[in-house]
């Protein structure tokens, strides 16, 4: 009798203890819901309102709050020619949003509004040199096709890659700042280290990454 109340009690130690798979394990295709393109606040006061944040919860976000940010980002907003929330130059659209996540580091597809699996672990700790990037809810990087970009020479495409980013960039600092979420735009990455992490190919280039999360304390 008293055998078995010890075997019980170390089978529920186990059974609490055990990580919750749902939770943890990479989902390979995330179908995003629709994004909710009306509402927010109104423009005026989420410029007012914008600005870099550097703390940051814990708190992942809910998946309706990630398919408004990335469609927000650059989704599809004009779906019969498949221009985007963000404009590029000669509408290359060579910026891929990556988004690190604790499940895994997943691709924006912004004709799916999916998100597609490319590596089941947390690469967040990767994506910056600051602390408060391991922590945060995501992190999205911001990688340039460069042989998708606009320019006659390399020196023009990461150019123009960049300025492509930088819209991008605001998006999200507008959308953040309407929703009450904590965002800062990054450039102090490790970008080989990185590159190498994300199995990145050769012709892509990490511009900058983007930090976002619930506040922190
Ligand atoms: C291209 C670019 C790179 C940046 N890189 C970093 C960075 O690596 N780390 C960081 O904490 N902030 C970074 N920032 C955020 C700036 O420090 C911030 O925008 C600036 O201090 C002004 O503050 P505000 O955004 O609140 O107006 C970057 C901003 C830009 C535009």
């Amino acid at each position: 009798m008293k055998k078995s109340l010890i075997l019980l009690s170390i089978i529920s130690l186990f059974v609490v203890s055990s990580p919750d798979r749902a939770v943890s394990e990479a989902r390979k295709l995330i179908m995003l819901p629709k994004p909710a393109m009306t509402g927010g606040m109104p423009l005026m006061t989420a410029l007012a309102k914008r600005q870099s944040s550097r703390s940051f919860s814990e708190k992942p976000l809910p998946d309706q709050v990630l398919s408004n940010l990335l469609w927000a980002a650059d989704g599809v907003n004009r779906p019969d020619s498949g221009k985007r929330t963000a404009p590029s130059a000669m509408n290359k659209q060579e910026i891929d949003i990556y988004v690190a996540l604790a499940e895994g580091l997943y691709r924006y597809d912004a004709a799916k509004h999916a998100l597609e699996l490319v590596l089941d672990r947390d690469i967040r700790a990767q994506t910056g040199q600051q602390d408060f990037v391991a922590g945060a809810a995501l992190n999205l990087v911001y990688v340039a096709d460069l042989s998708a970009a606009a320019g006659s020479d390399r020196e023009e495409k990461v150019m123009y890659a960049a300025a492509d980013t930088g819209f991008i960039g605001q998006n999200v600092y507008l959308f953040c700042a309407s929703e009450g979420l904590a965002t800062v735009i990054r450039g102090y990455i490790d970008r080989k280290a990185l590159g190498k992490a994300m199995k990145l190919k050769s012709g892509q280039m990490i511009i900058l990454a983007q930090t976002v999360g619930y506040p922190g304390k």
